[in-house]
Protein backbone atom coordinates (compact mmCIF):
# COMPACT_ATOMS: atom_id res chain seq x y z
CA UNK A 1 0.00 0.00 0.00
CA UNK A 2 1.03 3.60 -0.86
CA UNK A 3 -0.68 5.99 1.17
CA UNK A 4 -0.13 9.87 -0.05
CA UNK A 5 -0.42 12.66 2.75
CA UNK A 6 -0.43 16.49 1.92
CA UNK A 7 -0.61 19.74 3.73
CA UNK A 8 -3.01 22.20 2.69
CA UNK A 9 -4.32 25.96 3.64
CA UNK A 10 -2.28 27.74 6.13
CA UNK A 11 0.44 26.37 8.21
CA UNK A 12 0.37 25.47 11.71
CA UNK A 13 2.32 24.22 15.20
CA UNK A 14 2.13 20.48 15.23
CA UNK A 15 1.50 19.55 11.06
CA UNK A 16 5.31 17.57 11.43
CA UNK A 17 4.05 15.70 14.40
CA UNK A 18 1.52 13.98 11.98
CA UNK A 19 3.20 13.60 9.40
CA UNK A 20 6.17 11.80 11.42
CA UNK A 21 3.21 9.45 13.13
CA UNK A 22 1.81 8.88 9.58
CA UNK A 23 5.04 7.57 8.48
CA UNK A 24 5.84 5.58 11.42
CA UNK A 25 2.51 3.86 11.96
CA UNK A 26 2.58 2.89 7.87
CA UNK A 27 6.01 1.38 8.30
CA UNK A 28 4.80 -0.79 11.00
CA UNK A 29 2.51 -2.12 8.45
CA UNK A 30 4.96 -2.50 5.67
CA UNK A 31 3.32 0.30 3.72
CA UNK A 32 4.70 3.63 1.66
CA UNK A 33 4.10 7.19 2.49
CA UNK A 34 4.45 9.55 -0.14
CA UNK A 35 4.75 13.06 0.84
CA UNK A 36 3.81 15.33 -1.54
CA UNK A 37 5.03 19.05 -1.60
CA UNK A 38 2.61 22.35 -1.24
CA UNK A 39 -1.16 20.44 -1.22
CA UNK A 40 -2.72 19.89 -4.30
CA UNK A 41 0.00 21.75 -6.41
CA UNK A 42 2.25 19.03 -5.93
CA UNK A 43 -0.64 16.79 -7.64
CA UNK A 44 -0.86 19.21 -10.43
CA UNK A 45 2.74 18.84 -11.53
CA UNK A 46 4.11 16.37 -14.29
CA UNK A 47 5.66 14.49 -12.79
CA UNK A 48 3.84 14.99 -9.74
CA UNK A 49 5.92 16.97 -7.10
CA UNK A 50 6.45 14.07 -4.12
CA UNK A 51 9.10 12.10 -2.40
CA UNK A 52 8.88 8.77 -0.45
CA UNK A 53 8.80 10.23 3.50
CA UNK A 54 11.59 7.85 4.68
CA UNK A 55 13.82 7.81 8.28
CA UNK A 56 14.60 12.03 7.33
CA UNK A 57 10.89 12.67 9.04
CA UNK A 58 10.58 10.00 11.90
CA UNK A 59 13.55 11.39 13.65
CA UNK A 60 12.30 12.83 17.27
CA UNK A 61 13.29 16.36 15.80
CA UNK A 62 10.53 16.29 13.53
CA UNK A 63 7.92 16.87 16.70
CA UNK A 64 9.96 20.48 17.23
CA UNK A 65 9.34 21.81 13.97
CA UNK A 66 7.50 24.22 13.19
CA UNK A 67 5.74 24.69 9.59
CA UNK A 68 5.56 22.07 7.71
CA UNK A 69 8.23 20.00 5.32
CA UNK A 70 6.04 19.32 2.85
CA UNK A 71 4.90 22.80 1.83
CA UNK A 72 1.50 23.99 1.72
CA UNK A 73 -0.84 26.62 0.16
CA UNK A 74 -4.20 28.81 0.87
CA UNK A 75 -4.57 29.27 -2.64
CA UNK A 76 -4.78 27.83 -6.01
CA UNK A 77 -8.00 25.93 -6.08
CA UNK A 78 -7.38 23.67 -8.52
CA UNK A 79 -11.50 23.85 -9.39
CA UNK A 80 -10.80 27.48 -10.11
CA UNK A 81 -6.99 27.59 -10.56
CA UNK A 82 -5.79 31.06 -11.96
CA UNK A 83 -3.97 31.35 -14.90
CA UNK A 84 -1.07 33.88 -15.68
CA UNK A 85 -3.75 35.82 -18.29
CA UNK A 86 -5.83 36.41 -15.11
CA UNK A 87 -8.43 33.43 -16.15
CA UNK A 88 -9.64 30.75 -13.93
CA UNK A 89 -9.49 27.31 -15.19
CA UNK A 90 -10.68 23.93 -13.46
CA UNK A 91 -7.29 21.72 -13.38
CA UNK A 92 -9.30 19.09 -11.06
CA UNK A 93 -9.06 15.78 -13.42
CA UNK A 94 -5.07 16.69 -13.35
CA UNK A 95 -5.16 16.45 -9.42
CA UNK A 96 -7.29 12.92 -9.95
CA UNK A 97 -4.39 12.27 -12.87
CA UNK A 98 -1.19 12.70 -9.96
CA UNK A 99 -2.96 10.44 -7.07
CA UNK A 100 -3.43 8.00 -10.17
CA UNK A 101 0.51 8.36 -11.34
CA UNK A 102 1.44 8.03 -7.75
CA UNK A 103 -0.09 4.52 -6.96
CA UNK A 104 -2.14 6.03 -4.46
CA UNK A 105 -4.58 3.49 -2.35
CA UNK A 106 -5.39 6.67 -0.55
CA UNK A 107 -4.44 10.37 0.80
CA UNK A 108 -4.19 11.83 4.14
CA UNK A 109 -4.98 15.71 3.72
CA UNK A 110 -4.40 18.06 6.76
CA UNK A 111 -6.46 21.09 6.48
CA UNK A 112 -8.98 22.98 7.32
CA UNK A 113 -12.74 23.77 6.38
CA UNK A 114 -11.82 25.45 3.14
CA UNK A 115 -9.02 22.70 2.03
CA UNK A 116 -11.31 20.11 3.21
CA UNK A 117 -14.10 20.88 1.08
CA UNK A 118 -12.08 21.20 -1.96
CA UNK A 119 -10.37 17.96 -1.22
CA UNK A 120 -13.55 16.27 -0.53
CA UNK A 121 -14.82 17.06 -3.98
CA UNK A 122 -11.66 16.14 -5.73
CA UNK A 123 -11.76 12.65 -4.14
CA UNK A 124 -15.62 12.28 -4.74
CA UNK A 125 -15.18 13.50 -8.63
CA UNK A 126 -11.38 11.75 -9.06
CA UNK A 127 -12.37 8.72 -7.79
CA UNK A 128 -9.68 8.55 -4.76
CA UNK A 129 -10.05 7.72 -0.80
CA UNK A 130 -9.26 10.61 1.61
CA UNK A 131 -9.19 10.78 5.15
CA UNK A 132 -8.64 14.63 6.70
CA UNK A 133 -7.27 15.51 9.74
CA UNK A 134 -8.46 18.76 11.02
CA UNK A 135 -5.49 21.62 11.53
CA UNK A 136 -6.20 25.55 11.91
CA UNK A 137 -5.37 27.62 14.88
CA UNK A 138 -8.70 29.37 14.59
CA UNK A 139 -9.92 25.94 16.03
CA UNK A 140 -13.11 26.78 13.80
CA UNK A 141 -13.54 23.01 12.27
CA UNK A 142 -16.56 21.69 13.22
CA UNK A 143 -17.18 18.23 15.49
CA UNK A 144 -13.81 18.31 16.88
CA UNK A 145 -12.91 20.02 20.25
CA UNK A 146 -9.42 20.25 19.10
CA UNK A 147 -7.69 20.98 15.93
CA UNK A 148 -3.98 21.16 15.34
CA UNK A 149 -2.27 24.46 16.00
CA UNK A 150 -4.64 25.99 17.87
CA UNK A 151 -3.39 25.41 21.35
CA UNK A 152 0.58 26.30 20.34
CA UNK A 153 -1.69 29.88 18.96
CA UNK A 154 -2.98 30.38 22.61
CA UNK A 155 0.41 29.91 24.00
CA UNK A 156 2.18 32.22 22.00
CA UNK A 157 -1.17 34.71 22.32
CA UNK A 158 -1.03 34.56 25.86
CA UNK A 159 2.56 34.91 26.58
CA UNK A 160 2.09 38.06 23.86
CA UNK A 161 -0.11 39.69 26.94
CA UNK A 162 2.33 38.50 29.75
CA UNK A 163 4.86 40.56 27.79
CA UNK A 164 2.75 43.50 27.39
CA UNK A 165 1.73 43.41 30.89
CA UNK A 166 4.80 44.82 32.51
CA UNK A 167 5.22 47.47 29.85
CA UNK A 168 1.75 48.66 30.22
CA UNK A 169 1.79 48.71 34.17
CA UNK A 170 5.28 51.07 33.43
CA UNK A 171 3.75 53.18 30.80
CA UNK A 172 0.13 53.15 32.65
CA UNK A 173 -1.13 51.93 28.71
CA UNK A 174 -4.08 50.56 27.34
CA UNK A 175 -2.58 47.74 25.37
CA UNK A 176 -4.38 46.44 22.48
CA UNK A 177 -3.34 42.90 21.33
CA UNK A 178 -5.36 41.77 17.87
CA UNK A 179 -4.70 38.07 17.27
CA UNK A 180 -6.00 35.93 14.54
CA UNK A 181 -9.35 33.98 13.52
CA UNK A 182 -10.89 34.37 10.55
CA UNK A 183 -14.16 33.74 11.59
CA UNK A 184 -14.16 33.01 15.09
CA UNK A 185 -13.08 34.25 18.73
CA UNK A 186 -11.27 31.00 19.94
CA UNK A 187 -8.02 32.19 20.04
CA UNK A 188 -8.79 35.47 21.36
CA UNK A 189 -10.90 34.21 24.52
CA UNK A 190 -8.69 31.54 25.37
CA UNK A 191 -5.66 33.75 25.03
CA UNK A 192 -7.54 36.37 27.10
CA UNK A 193 -8.70 34.53 29.97
CA UNK A 194 -5.29 32.66 30.34
CA UNK A 195 -3.09 35.90 29.79
CA UNK A 196 -5.52 37.98 32.05
CA UNK A 197 -7.06 40.13 29.90
CA UNK A 198 -9.33 42.82 30.87
CA UNK A 199 -11.14 42.73 27.58
CA UNK A 200 -11.94 40.37 24.88
CA UNK A 201 -13.11 41.18 21.28
CA UNK A 202 -14.51 38.14 19.47
CA UNK A 203 -16.81 38.03 16.55
CA UNK A 204 -19.55 36.27 17.91
CA UNK A 205 -20.29 38.86 20.85
CA UNK A 206 -21.16 42.55 19.22
CA UNK A 207 -19.27 45.34 20.85
CA UNK A 208 -19.64 48.93 21.46
CA UNK A 209 -16.71 51.12 21.88
CA UNK A 210 -18.74 52.53 25.54
CA UNK A 211 -18.95 49.65 26.90
CA UNK A 212 -14.95 49.29 26.43
CA UNK A 213 -14.31 52.37 27.53
CA UNK A 214 -16.70 51.90 30.50
CA UNK A 215 -14.28 49.17 31.61
CA UNK A 216 -10.95 50.98 31.34
CA UNK A 217 -12.62 53.63 33.13
CA UNK A 218 -13.62 51.02 36.04
CA UNK A 219 -10.20 49.55 36.50
CA UNK A 220 -8.73 53.38 36.29
CA UNK A 221 -11.34 54.19 39.55
CA UNK A 222 -10.18 50.72 41.17
CA UNK A 223 -6.36 51.92 41.33
CA UNK A 224 -5.47 50.53 38.15
CA UNK A 225 -2.96 52.36 35.42
CA UNK A 226 -3.14 49.74 32.40
CA UNK A 227 -5.42 47.88 31.16
CA UNK A 228 -5.20 44.62 28.60
CA UNK A 229 -7.43 44.49 25.25
CA UNK A 230 -7.62 41.45 23.19
CA UNK A 231 -9.35 41.59 20.25
CA UNK A 232 -10.29 38.86 17.00
CA UNK A 233 -9.30 40.34 14.14
CA UNK A 234 -12.30 39.06 12.15
CA UNK A 235 -14.28 41.42 14.83
CA UNK A 236 -15.98 44.26 12.86
CA UNK A 237 -15.93 47.85 13.33
CA UNK A 238 -18.84 49.10 15.38
CA UNK A 239 -20.94 49.51 12.10
CA UNK A 240 -20.63 45.83 11.57
CA UNK A 241 -17.68 46.28 8.87
CA UNK A 242 -14.81 43.74 8.20
CA UNK A 243 -11.50 45.56 8.69
CA UNK A 244 -9.65 44.12 5.90
CA UNK A 245 -5.95 45.06 4.52
CA UNK A 246 -4.62 44.49 1.08
CA UNK A 247 -1.87 42.51 0.01
CA UNK A 248 0.28 43.46 -2.88
CA UNK A 249 -1.01 41.42 -5.69
CA UNK A 250 -4.68 42.26 -4.67
CA UNK A 251 -5.35 39.28 -2.47
CA UNK A 252 -7.65 40.99 0.88
CA UNK A 253 -7.28 39.85 4.53
CA UNK A 254 -8.53 40.50 8.10
CA UNK A 255 -6.34 42.69 9.85
CA UNK A 256 -6.42 46.53 11.57
CA UNK A 257 -8.76 45.75 13.61
CA UNK A 258 -6.74 46.51 16.74
CA UNK A 259 -5.77 49.84 15.57
CA UNK A 260 -9.49 50.53 14.90
CA UNK A 261 -10.68 49.42 18.38
CA UNK A 262 -7.20 51.57 19.86
CA UNK A 263 -8.29 54.62 18.53
CA UNK A 264 -11.88 54.55 19.27
CA UNK A 265 -10.82 53.34 22.75
CA UNK A 266 -7.97 56.26 22.76
CA UNK A 267 -10.70 58.92 21.96
CA UNK A 268 -12.83 57.91 24.30
CA UNK A 269 -10.93 57.48 27.33
CA UNK A 270 -8.34 60.01 26.66
CA UNK A 271 -6.12 57.07 27.77
CA UNK A 272 -2.65 56.35 26.08
CA UNK A 273 -3.04 53.24 23.75
CA UNK A 274 -0.53 50.68 22.02
CA UNK A 275 -1.40 48.73 19.72
CA UNK A 276 0.31 45.07 19.08
CA UNK A 277 -0.46 43.15 15.96
CA UNK A 278 0.91 39.48 16.89
CA UNK A 279 -0.06 38.21 13.38
CA UNK A 280 1.44 35.13 11.70
CA UNK A 281 3.91 34.79 15.12
CA UNK A 282 0.63 32.35 16.23
CA UNK A 283 1.41 30.13 13.33
CA UNK A 284 4.70 29.49 13.07
CA UNK A 285 7.34 28.20 15.61
CA UNK A 286 8.08 25.33 17.86
CA UNK A 287 5.16 23.28 18.52
CA UNK A 288 3.64 22.97 22.44
CA UNK A 289 3.48 19.54 23.71
CA UNK A 290 0.30 19.37 23.36
CA UNK A 291 -0.19 19.62 19.79
CA UNK A 292 2.88 17.16 19.30
CA UNK A 293 0.13 15.08 21.28
CA UNK A 294 -2.75 15.50 19.36
CA UNK A 295 -0.42 15.21 15.73
CA UNK A 296 0.77 11.70 17.15
CA UNK A 297 -2.99 10.68 17.60
CA UNK A 298 -4.20 12.06 14.36
CA UNK A 299 -1.11 10.56 12.42
CA UNK A 300 -1.64 7.25 14.00
CA UNK A 301 -5.01 7.45 13.54
CA UNK A 302 -5.88 8.08 10.03
CA UNK A 303 -3.48 5.57 9.15
CA UNK A 304 -5.35 2.90 11.22
CA UNK A 305 -8.64 4.21 8.90
CA UNK A 306 -6.80 3.69 5.81
CA UNK A 307 -5.86 0.00 7.30
CA UNK A 308 -9.78 -0.43 7.98
CA UNK A 309 -10.86 0.84 4.68
CA UNK A 310 -13.13 3.93 6.02
CA UNK A 311 -12.89 6.90 3.87
CA UNK A 312 -14.42 9.92 3.30
CA UNK A 313 -14.05 10.55 6.93
CA UNK A 314 -12.13 13.08 9.09
CA UNK A 315 -9.78 12.06 12.41
CA UNK A 316 -11.27 13.92 15.43
CA UNK A 317 -10.63 14.58 19.25
CA UNK A 318 -13.82 13.96 20.98
CA UNK A 319 -14.73 13.29 24.79
CA UNK A 320 -11.09 12.27 25.98
CA UNK A 321 -11.17 9.99 22.71
CA UNK A 322 -9.53 9.73 19.37
CA UNK A 323 -12.69 9.39 16.79
CA UNK A 324 -13.80 9.58 12.91
CA UNK A 325 -16.94 11.69 11.63
CA UNK A 326 -18.25 11.54 7.96
CA UNK A 327 -16.92 14.80 6.03
CA UNK A 328 -20.45 15.24 5.32
CA UNK A 329 -21.00 16.37 9.17
CA UNK A 330 -18.03 18.59 9.52
CA UNK A 331 -17.98 20.48 6.13
CA UNK A 332 -19.92 24.03 5.87
CA UNK A 333 -20.44 23.23 9.83
CA UNK A 334 -18.06 26.15 11.79
CA UNK A 335 -17.48 25.70 15.23
CA UNK A 336 -17.90 29.07 16.34
CA UNK A 337 -17.32 30.38 20.02
CA UNK A 338 -20.69 30.16 21.79
CA UNK A 339 -21.90 33.13 23.62
CA UNK A 340 -23.07 30.70 26.03
CA UNK A 341 -20.89 28.54 26.31
CA UNK A 342 -17.57 27.43 28.94
CA UNK A 343 -15.15 29.80 27.62
CA UNK A 344 -17.46 32.81 27.45
CA UNK A 345 -18.74 31.99 31.11
CA UNK A 346 -15.98 32.00 32.49
CA UNK A 347 -14.61 35.18 30.95
CA UNK A 348 -17.81 36.42 32.42
CA UNK A 349 -17.15 35.40 35.81
CA UNK A 350 -14.05 36.77 35.70
CA UNK A 351 -14.92 40.15 35.15
CA UNK A 352 -13.51 40.39 31.66
CA UNK A 353 -15.47 43.10 29.44
CA UNK A 354 -16.71 41.29 26.42
CA UNK A 355 -17.61 43.97 24.58
CA UNK A 356 -21.40 43.79 25.58
O1 LIG B 1 -6.96 30.33 8.92
C1 LIG B 1 -5.74 30.51 9.52
C2 LIG B 1 -5.29 31.93 9.40
O2 LIG B 1 -4.05 32.01 10.09
C3 LIG B 1 -6.26 32.97 9.92
O3 LIG B 1 -6.25 33.05 11.32
C4 LIG B 1 -5.78 34.20 9.19
O4 LIG B 1 -6.85 35.12 9.00
C5 LIG B 1 -5.33 33.67 7.88
O5 LIG B 1 -5.03 32.31 8.05
C6 LIG B 1 -4.10 34.38 7.32
O6 LIG B 1 -3.82 33.92 6.05
P1 LIG B 1 -2.46 34.22 5.28
O7 LIG B 1 -1.44 33.25 5.76
O8 LIG B 1 -2.81 34.03 3.86
O9 LIG B 1 -2.07 35.63 5.61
Amino acid sequence: MRVGILTSGGDCAGLNAIIRAAVLRAGSLGWTVVGIRQGTLGLLRDPPDAEELGPGVTASDMLLKGGTVLGTTNHGDPFAFPMPDGSKRNRSAEVAAGVRKLGLGAVIGIGGDGSFAILRRLAQEGGFNLVGIPKTIDNDVGLTETAIGYATAVATAAEALDRLQPTAASHSRVMVLEVMGRDAGHIAIAAGIAGGADVVLIPEIPWTVASVAQKVEALRQAGRNFALVVVAEAVPTEQGAPVMVEHLGGQKRLGGVGHYVGTRLAEATGAEVRVTVLGHVQRGGTPIAADRLLGSVFGVHAVDLVAEGKFDRMVAWWNREVIDVPFDLVLDRPKLVDPQGPMVRTARGLGICLGD
